[in-house]
């Protein structure tokens, strides 16, 4: 059976007080109520120390949005996968859309980050997904398979076990507009079948694939309630505890 997972992506949006009171207010919350589900949290690399220290990580895990393409050295302002791995952390988000139109993260430095992330212990969860122009052209598919040939198909069927998948259609994020629950449901079967070209079908069944784009308590069940939806990215709901908390309840 896969794993269900609901994960929180904070991006650049509080300071450290702000984020270390939100975890502690995060791991009360899911101790006293236990989730159906895997939780992580993904903070900015600030938070990551302190935030470990206040997460009990059988409840709620640990994870960084980003990690660096090189190993270590003279590369000012970088944070590598070992730093990552360092603070407790057993995640990293790699190839969200984000970074990839913002700061120019290619294919090919994706496939190098994911190997460091892999080569230093952490999970990844890895996002893919159109622009509207892409999806109005009915070229998703096409674009979702692209990304994933060019940074994870390369693992071997070992380490394709520390991949978690996250479909995160750029024109939903952040706008409010969500994908139905079809179309969620269309990509996230279309991606089990490639991994399953791949990988096996068994490998496939095993890889939790994650939807992502304005995903929230009032149309988390829905989504959720799809047989390919493994659980959610999710971005601004999971700054505030009850509207996380909102989502994970989905899976109950
Ligand atoms: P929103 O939930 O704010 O649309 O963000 C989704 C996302 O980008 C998560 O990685």
């Amino acid at each position: 059976m896969r794993k269900k997972i609901v994960a929180g992506n904070w991006k650049m949006n509080m300071n450290l007080q702000d984020g270390v009171a939100l975890a502690k207010e995060i791991n009360e919350t899911l101790k006293a109520d236990k989730p159906n589900c895997g939780v992580i949290i993904c903070t900015p690399f600030i938070h990551l120390a302190s935030v470990a220290q206040v997460l009990d990580q059988n409840v709620v895990a640990l994870g960084a949005e980003n990690c660096a393409d090189k190993e270590k050295g003279a590369y000012t302002g970088e944070v590598s996968a070992e730093m990552v791995k360092s603070t407790g952390a057993q995640y990293v988000i790699l190839g969200h859309s984000e970074r990839r139109q913002y700061y120019h993260e290619t294919a090919e430095i994706l496939k190098d980050k994911v190997q460091l992330a892999l080569k230093n212990g952490l999970k990844v969860i890895f996002c893919c997904g159109e622009t509207l122009e892409e999806r109005e052209a009915n070229k998703q598919n096409e674009v979702v398979k692209a990304e994933l040939d060019g940074s994870v198909f390369n693992l071997s069927a070992e380490e394709w076990k520390n991949i978690v998948l996250a479909y995160e259609p750029i024109w939903a994020i952040g706008t409010g507009k969500t994908a139905t629950a079809d179309q969620a449901e269309e990509m996230l079967a279309y991606i089990r079948s490639i991994v399953a070209d791949k990988y096996g079908k068994e490998a496939a069944d095993d890889t939790t694939i994650l939807y992502g784009g304005s995903c929230k308590p009032g149309n988390a069940p829905e989504l959720f309630a799809k047989p390919d939806i493994d659980g959610g990215l999710i971005g601004g709901a999971s700054l505030k505890a009850a509207d996380f908390k909102g989502i994970i309840d989905a899976w109950k």
